[in-house]
Order: C-alpha cells, then structure tokens, then sequence
C-alpha cells in the first residue's frame, strides 16, 4: 500500500504493508507534524485531509470535527487508520508554536534560575538543535525539534523556491519564532546561531533568491555579533557556518591532508592541504538522513539502525529491541553492503524485487538503491575531486549520521575509498560544538582567519566532478 503526503509544496510518499494510523505514517516520512495531546484523540489538533481508503470516522473525530471538515475528508491522524492507498494533505499546524511552547517549558523546569546560560541554536535542514551551557560550570543541556519548515520540501532548494514564489516570512518564522521563544523563556548572556547558509538567511529574513540558481550567490557571509547574536561565518552558498564551526572544531588547519564530511542533505566537505582549505558541497538527498526511502526513519524505537551477515544469515539489530518499524540511514547503508556481498544487489544496482530484512516487514525497494546509488555517487565524487584518496591522512566525520555509520560499509558500497579505513574519527555534531567555542572572542578572531585561507572548489560545471560521479555510480 503507498502514502502519498502533500506538504505546502512538496510531495513524498511512503510504502507500508498493515493498516497503519496515519499520525505513525506522518511521523516516518518526516513531516514533522505536532501531536499536542501524545496521540490519545482529545486535543483536535493533528487535522490532516485525506482521500483513500481509511476507518470509519470515530466518536472522538465526531466530537471534535465539525460536519462541514467531516465532509471535506478532514480526520484526525492520530485516530484513522490507513486501510488501502491513501493522499494525505498537511500543512504546519498553527498550533505548532503552542506544542512548541510546552516542550520547551519542560525543557526549562530542569534549569537552575540562579545561574546564567548562553544558547547555541543550531538551525539544521531537518532538526533544529539547541544547546544551553550553563555559565557557572559548564554544564550543558540540549533540547532539538524538528524544523518546521519541513512542510515547505525537505531540501534547502524547494524552500528557496518557495521563498521566492510564495513567502521569505513564512519561513523565517518557522526558525526565527522558536528561538525568540527560547530566549525570552532563558534569558541567556550570549547566543550563536549557526547552521547552513540558507537557513541563516532564512533565519535573518535575507534576500536568499541568489542561492536559487547559478552561480549561487548569498546575500551574506555572515561573521558578525548583530543584536546580542553571534552569527558564524559562511564560505558560499553551500558551505555554511555549521561547516565553518566544524573547521574550528575539529582543528583541522592543524592536521596536513585531512578531511571533514558532514553527511546530511547535503554532504560538506572541507580539506586541508599547503596551508589552505578546501571546501565543497555535494547534494547526497535525504536518503542517509532515514528520509525519502520506503521504510526509511530517523532513529527512535524500532529502528533498525544495523544490518550484518551472521555465518552466511542476514541479521539486524533494532533500536529499543521491539518490533521494527523502518530504517535509519545507516542501517540502509549496511543493508545495501550485505545485499551486495550476497549476490542479490548487484555492482551496477540491479535488485530484482522489493527485499524484506529477514524476520521483519522492512524491505527496500530498487528506487530505494538508485537513490542510494546516486546519492553514495555523488559523495564519493565530491571526495575523488577534492583530495586524492590515498593521500588522506584522517577523516572526521560530523553530523549525526556520521555516528551510527559503519565505515567498512561505507567502503563496501563505494560511498568512501578503502584507504579511509583506520583513518577516521567521529566528531559528532561539530556546528554545536564549534558553536560554543564561539562564546569565545578569542575563537571568534580565530575562525576569521581560517576563512581566509578557505577555497570553494565548485562542482557544478566541474568535468572532474562530473566523471567521477559517472565513474562511481556501480557500486
Ligand atoms: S494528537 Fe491530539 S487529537 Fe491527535
């Protein structure tokens, strides 16, 4: 059976195999839809429209649904089933703030009121991540949400479109709203806003048409403190200040031949080489994110995060233990090694049918592969144009899908060379963590002369870039 979600402007859909509530369809595709009242049919809230074959309309949705929404397919997701094929429209909820609201009331019963903390909001594609370190000790609290503008495409190209076609403001709130919540609820001395180039745009309300189309030009660099704010420094439209506060943090001006990827939508990259860093950014889509596959999730119970071959048996291990419910974006990649070292993945993507994980109903499908092939493609030629592989002498991976990575899968499915292995190191979410070095004046300082010495290398247009990603597209 397949879901079909209509957000603001984007389209995904979803394969599942049962009658599956349509509140835990909205969750696996990512649409970061609010469910006020966890789920139990008394706040009216999570309203989605939908076509298809669903269960019959509950007293709940009775009572809190008028006739006229009734009529116009109006259900509440968290009370309908999905029986058959099935369109679901939904839209940010307005309640979105208030859900908000209370998340982050929680978030500040556990702060102590006699001390004064600092904020570092990380505004991520998918996840906005915010962190609060305590000024006193140190201590550090962290608090993430998915981005509402998720409503609006997943990618950072559909919302640039749409700020430009529709509404810049629309989108501005959507990151800009929470913080300003975060702020007047802590009070905090300092504060960074880091993330990609778009999003502090987006973030600041700047014109972001440039960034829409060749040669990709933002309205600023960022750089500056601006109303109590610290803003990191960006070094084009696709290499942003979570890239910028990853080269602070993981040093990497010190480390000769090494490289820092950050794989998410996009996948940065940043090596050093004579002195100089250079930078690029490749478009890997929202596949590794456990976005945009069929069964594919962002980790939470029942994920299956792992996948390995046990005396010749195809295992997996699932988050939480129970009954798995998808994918996450490095369990795909060890699914796709072990299909390939099986035979039934073939090097140039053939999967001759949807496979189910043995003992589960979690399968990929052949679009899944392509994307994963295409996707693993343009990582893998991004790095071949950047750096040499053998030349490599370490690897940081950031990002929170660098964490839960196996790296011999990575090499078995062509996504890094073999001479990466033994080479890397997880540094987790850098943008944060670079984030706080720049409460720092002296940091600050510091990250403005290492901008100096980075160079975009430009792949669109790039026959290098091009070969290669042909070159890698077998696995
Ligand atoms: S989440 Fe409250 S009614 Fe569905």
């Amino acid at each position: 059976m397949i879901a079909t979600f209509q957000g603001v402007r984007e389209k995904r859909t979803l394969f599942f195999s049962s009658p599956t509530l349509i509140s835990e369809l909205l969750e696996r595709a990512g649409t970061g839809l609010a469910f006020p009242c966890l789920k139990q049919g008394k706040c009216g809230k999570c309203k989605v429209r939908v076509s298809g074959k669903t269960s019959p309309v509950t007293g709940q949705e009775k009572d809190l649904l008028t006739d006229a929404e009734l009529e116009k397919g109006v259900r509440l997701a968290c009370c309908t089933f999905a029986n058959g094929n099935i369109l679901i429209n939904y839209t940010i909820p307005e309640n979105y703030f208030q859900e908000f609201k209370q998340k982050l009331l929680k978030f500040s019963e556990e702060f102590d009121n006699n001390n004064v903390y600092n904020i570092i909001y990380d505004v991520g594609t998918t996840t906005i991540e915010v962190c609060a370190v305590a000024k006193n000790n140190g201590n550090k609290q962290y608090f993430s949400f998915t981005n509402p503008q998720i409503a609006f495409g997943s990618d950072v190209m559909s919302r640039l479109k749409y700020a430009k076609d529709h509404s810049l403001e629309e989108l501005r709130r959507c990151v800009h709203e929470p913080f300003e919540l975060i702020k007047k609820t802590l009070k905090p001395e300092k504060c960074v806003v880091t993330g990609n180039t778009v999003m502090l745009h987006f973030f600041e309300g700047k014109d972001s048409s440039g960034m829409l189309d060749y040669p990709f030009t933002p309205s600023d660099r960022f750089g500056y403190e601006k109303g109590g704010i610290y803003f990191p420094h960006c070094v084009s439209a696709f290499v942003g200040a979570d890239v910028s506060c990853g080269i602070l943090k993981s040093e990497l001006i010190q480390n000769e031949n090494a490289l820092l990827i950050d794989i998410g939508t996009n996948c940065e990259m940043a090596y050093c080489k004579d002195g100089a860093i250079y930078c690029c950014s490749v478009a890997a889509g929202p596949a590794f994110e456990g976005f945009s596959t069929s069964r594919g999730e962002t980790a939470k119970d029942g994920s299956i995060v792992r996948v390995y071959l046990d005396n010749g048996k195809i295992c997996s291990d699932t988050l939480g233990g129970g009954k798995p419910s998808g994918i996450t974006g490095s369990g795909i990649v060890d699914l796709v090694s072990v299909l390939l070292k099986t035979g039934v993945l073939k090097k140039d993507g053939y999967l001759k049918d949807n496979f189910f994980i043995p003992g589960t109903e979690v399968f990929i499908t052949p679009d899944d592969v392509r994307q994963i092939q295409l996707a693993k493609a343009s990582v893998r030629a991004g790095i071949g144009t950047i750096c040499k592989d053998n030349s490599v002498s370490k690897v940081f991976i950031a990002g929170n899908f660098g964490n839960a990575l196996n790296i011999q899968s990575c090499v078995d499915i062509g996504l890094f060379p073999e001479s990466f292995l033994g080479k890397t190191e997880f540094i987790g979410n850098s943008s944060i963590d670079g984030g706080k070095l720049l409460l720092e004046d002296e940091n600050r300082k510091k990250l403005g002369e290492l901008i100096k010495k980075c160079k975009l290398v430009e792949l669109a247009g790039n026959n290098e870039f091009a070969k290669k990603y042909i070159e890698n597209i077998d696995f």
